[in-house]
Parts: structure tokens; C-alpha cells; sequence
């Protein structure tokens, strides 16, 4: 653990960025509160109802393992700890909230299918007097609005996926207009490959990506905008076909997650394109699979969406709740922008 901070705070201190540096304040007052709180009470025998979207989405998976693993150093018996898999179907996750709460667990933590159903699930979790945690897919502004109004313990854990969007336009922008302009139109030809259309993330990462570009005064070419689901092999279909239809006039291809950004790189490949050479590809996740691409200069760069960050926040909420401390009704986390420069030093932290 203790290595772990210290690594994020020299990754920070690589990256020469303040905004970096920031989640590592965060963790470590997060942390100082919840050992204050994990003193107070016995979390032994608390047990704790966990909902992940889908479990074979890859970075829900680093999410839910650190998470599990945090818990149990914070004191949580990991018998205690129950992880359900809501196979990507918001009937099958509610099911399993209310067998959680039929069960009487102390606390719920839930990465929801839909967004949208955040109201509904948090009128039943609050309705049984169960403090709850959302993480990874906002609610709302109006359903988060709703939390504080009525001063529930409900909260929301994630990073401003605006951030992720604007760092991974700022690598390309600071590449320069003449690297990246192959075909010579004057513009930046893009292809998009957009995560679940429902979640905030995606709708954030494809328009901030494209405003950072558009704000350093560049033109812009949207080729090609395709869902891909994060999911690796839909994105790989789709950026071949992108690749089959628009040929070398896709510049740029921005994923609005690394799972898809790996996939598109195996769609370039197979067209004989060559990244960085002839084709710039961006992801977010900073998955170890990716940084290593970065690091090999078979990825332009990704974006570390801090998964210890914001397990670590959603731990300690519980652990605030449970001791009767409560939250804000908010807590955030900051992206950090990842190219050759700091790869190594966040894949040393990752792995
Ligand atoms: C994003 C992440 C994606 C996917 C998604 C699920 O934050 O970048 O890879 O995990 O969450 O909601």
C-alpha cells in the first residue's frame, strides 16, 4: 500500500503535472480518515454486498480485485465480502440488490448496468436503511442532487471522464498538425470507437478528446464514429472496416477505452498500417497490455484511470458509513495523461 502511494506520487512527479499529483493528497487523506473510522469499529464481521456491471469488462476486473483486496487490509473478512456479476443486464443486477438487501448486508457498493436506474435502486437500498456507494458510472447530476436534499448516505466514487477525454486530444495536439497530418488536407481525419453510448464516460471521452483538439485551433474530420462497447473484438471489427473504407486518410484513432484500443491495434496491423509511423491510436485505462504498447511505440498513448484511487475511495466511504462518519456526497479522482514519457513508471505501479 504504502509503495504503491509512493509510486503514484513519483509517477506524478514524472509526469510534471500538479493535477497528477492531487489524487495522491486525496489518497492519503482518505486513508488518515479511514484508519481514524476502521479504529472505531469492528469491520470483521460486517458484511458487504458488491455489483459490478459486467465482470469480464477488464478494467472493472483491476477495479473489483484491488477493491477486495483493500477491504481485507482495512479489516473486512472476505467471506464477508459478496461480488456479483450483472452480466451486462440491469434485471439480473437488480435482482442480485435484492437478494443483498434481503439478506441484510451493512453496506452496498454498486457499478451499475444503467446509470439511469440509479434512482430506483437507490430508493429501495435507502428505503432498507443501507448506506450505498456507486462507483465507476455516475448517476445523473438531478439523481446525485437527491443524495444531499434528503441527506442519505448514498455517494458516488469516480474521476471526471472529461479529464480522460481532454488528455488523450492533448497527446495528439502535442504532436503538432504536420506529424499528424499525413494525407495533407489541413485537417485531423479521425476515427471514434465509443464505449456504452448509456455511460457518461464514453459521451465525455468523444467529445473532449475532439475539443482539445478543436480548442489548440485545429480542424478536425470525423471519418467514422462506431459504438464499440469497450469491447476488444467489436473494436477490431470496426476499426477494419473503418480501415477498409477510409484507408490512409484515418489518422487518428481514438478508443474511448484500452480493451478497444487493443483491439483497434490488432485492426491496424492487420491493414500493414504502423502507429506512430503512419497511424496514431489513443485508449484510457492504462491497462498493463497497453502501457507496454505505449512503451514499444505500438500505442501513441492511453490514460490511467486509477483504479487503486478509486477503490481505495469507495472502501473508505463503506468504512465512513459503517462507522456512523458519513461522506461527501461526491468524491472524485484525478486521470493522469500517459505517453513514452511515463509509461515504464506507471506500468512499474500497475503491475
Ligand atoms: C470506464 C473504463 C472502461 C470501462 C467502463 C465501464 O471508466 O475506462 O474501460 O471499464 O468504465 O463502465
Amino acid at each position: 500500500m504504502k509503495k504503491k502511494v509512493l509510486s503514484i506520487l513519483l509517477a506524478g512527479a514524472m509526469a510534471l503535472s500538479l493535477t497528477a499529483a492531487l489524487p495522491v493528497m486525496a489518497e492519503e487523506e482518505t486513508e488518515a480518515t479511514t484508519e481514524a473510522a476502521a479504529v472505531d469499529i469492528d469491520l470483521s464481521d460486517k458484511k458487504v454486498g458488491v455489483c459490478i456491471y459486467q465482470f469480464s469488462d477488464n478494467f472493472m476486473t483491476l477495479f473489483r480485485e484491488e477493491l477486495v483486496s483493500y477491504m481485507v487490509e482495512l479489516g473486512f473478512s472476505e467471506d464477508n465480502i459478496t461480488l456479483a456479476d450483472g452480466a451486462n443486464d440491469q434485471a439480473t443486477q437488480s435482482q442480485q440488490i435484492d437478494n443483498f438487501i434481503a439478506d441484510g448486508v451493512d453496506v452496498l457498493i454498486i457499478n451499475p448496468v444503467n446509470s439511469s436506474s440509479a434512482q430506483t435502486i437507490t430508493d429501495k437500498v435507502v428505503e432498507a436503511g443501507i448506506p450505498l456507494v456507486y462507483i465507476n458510472r455516475e448517476p445523473e447530476a438531478d439523481e446525485e442532487a437527491r443524495w444531499e436534499e434528503n441527506g442519505w448516505d448514498v455517494t458516488y466514487v469516480g474521476c471526471d471522464a472529461r479529464q480522460s477525454g481532454t488528455y488523450q486530444g492533448e497527446i495528439v495536439v502535442d504532436l503538432g498538425l504536420d506529424a499528424v497530418d499525413f494525407n495533407g488536407n489541413g485537417a485531423i481525419d479521425y476515427v471514434m470507437i465509443e464505449g456504452d453510448p448509456e455511460n457518461v464516460d464514453a459521451e465525455y471521452r468523444t467529445e473532449y478528446s475532439i475539443a482539445a483538439l478543436t480548442d489548440a485551433g485545429l480542424e478536425v474530420n470525423c471519418l467514422d464514429d462506431q459504438v464499440g462497447n469497450w469491447d476488444q473484438v467489436t473494436a477490431q471489427q470496426l476499426v477494419a472496416n473503418s480501415l477498409s473504407q477510409y484507408g490512409s486518410d484515418v489518422e487518428v484513432v481514438f478508443c474511448n477505452n484500452d480493451a478497444m484500443a487493443l483491439g483497434a491495434l490488432q485492426a491496424i496491423e492487420a491493414a500493414g498500417r504502423v502507429v506512430n509511423e503512419d497511424i496514431y491510436l489513443l485508449g484510457v485505462d492504462a491497462l498493463s497490455e497497453a502501457l507496454e504498447d505505449v512503451i514499444a511505440g505500438t500505442m501513441t498513448g492511453t490514460v490511467f484511470n486509477d483504479h487503486f484511487s478509486q477503490s481505495h475511495s469507495a472502501a473508505d466511504a463503506a468504512v465512513n458509513y459503517l462507522a456512523g462518519v458519513g461522506n461527501d456526497y461526491y468524491i472524485g479522482c484525478d486521470y493522469v495523461k500517459v505517453t513514452t514519457e511515463n509509461a515504464q513508471e506507471i506500468l512499474d505501479m500497475v503491475s
